[in-house]
């Protein structure tokens, strides 16, 4: 698929393996979920646009690339994609952050929008969104369309573990975003969970429940 890149890197496999035992604690857990995100986002971010500026070097004047254009935005999809965002900040610590509260309804699978605040102004920037789990895809879908409402351009989406269904279902709503995926399981399970999947990503990051 076109636009979509499936990481295979053996360190990505392995820390989603950790992630994925039930025995995994939070502390551990939101460690894990941060360090895939950097490790996602040292790839993702591979053609953020370069400008030669000069510089004075101890030995003399010369001029070399520095990151161009407006900063980056990280938007992560509440509550589960924040435990993604320092994970990108650590490779762009100058990055705006904004938020996007989706809650999916238990019965229904359906996102529901709670709070939405993007950096202004969106349309010159590069938006990063994070989401650990992109499972039916019905939140990804509802957060791509309310940043492209309010002018966003150029979207990569992230995320940790995708199912199959959501995966197509983003790339056929939104073919021309940028999606990463560390790794694609199996299915959705009749309450719409990643199997295998690592359980609530929200509810893991955050030891609720
Ligand atoms: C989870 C997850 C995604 C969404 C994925 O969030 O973090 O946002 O479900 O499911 P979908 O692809 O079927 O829409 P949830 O709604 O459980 O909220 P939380 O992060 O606050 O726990
Ligand atoms: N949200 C999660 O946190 N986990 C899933 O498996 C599906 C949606």
């Amino acid at each position: 698929m076109e636009n979509v890149t499936i990481f295979t890197h053996p360190l990505i496999q392995h820390k989603i393996s950790i992630l994925r035992k039930k025995e995994t604690g939070t502390n551990e857990f939101r460690s894990l979920i941060e360090e895939i995100a950097m490790l996602m986002g040292y790839e993702a971010l591979r053609d953020l646009p370069l400008e030669d500026v000069e510089v004075e070097t101890p030995i003399e004047t010369c001029m070399t690339p520095f990151l161009a254009g407006k900063k980056l935005a990280v938007v992560p999809i509440l509550r589960a994609g924040l435990g993604m965002v320092n994970g990108i900040l650590a490779l762009v610590p100058s990055a705006k952050v904004g938020h996007i509260g989706l809650y999916r309804d238990e019965v229904t699978h359906e996102p529901h929008e709670y709070y939405c605040k993007l950096p202004s102004p969106i349309d010159q920037r590069i938006i990063v969104v994070t989401d650990p789990m992109l499972a039916t895809g019905g939140s990804a879908v509802e957060a791509v369309d309310f940043i492209k409402q309010h002018g966003g351009k150029s979207i990569k989406f992230m995320a940790i573990i995708a199912a199959p269904e959501g995966l197509k279902r983003l790339h056929e709503a939104h073919p021309d975003i940028q999606i990463y995926v560390g790794h694609v399981d199996r299915c959705l399970n009749e309450n719409a969970y990643i199997c295998p999947g690592l359980g609530d990503a929200g509810d893991r990051i955050f030891g609720t429940k």
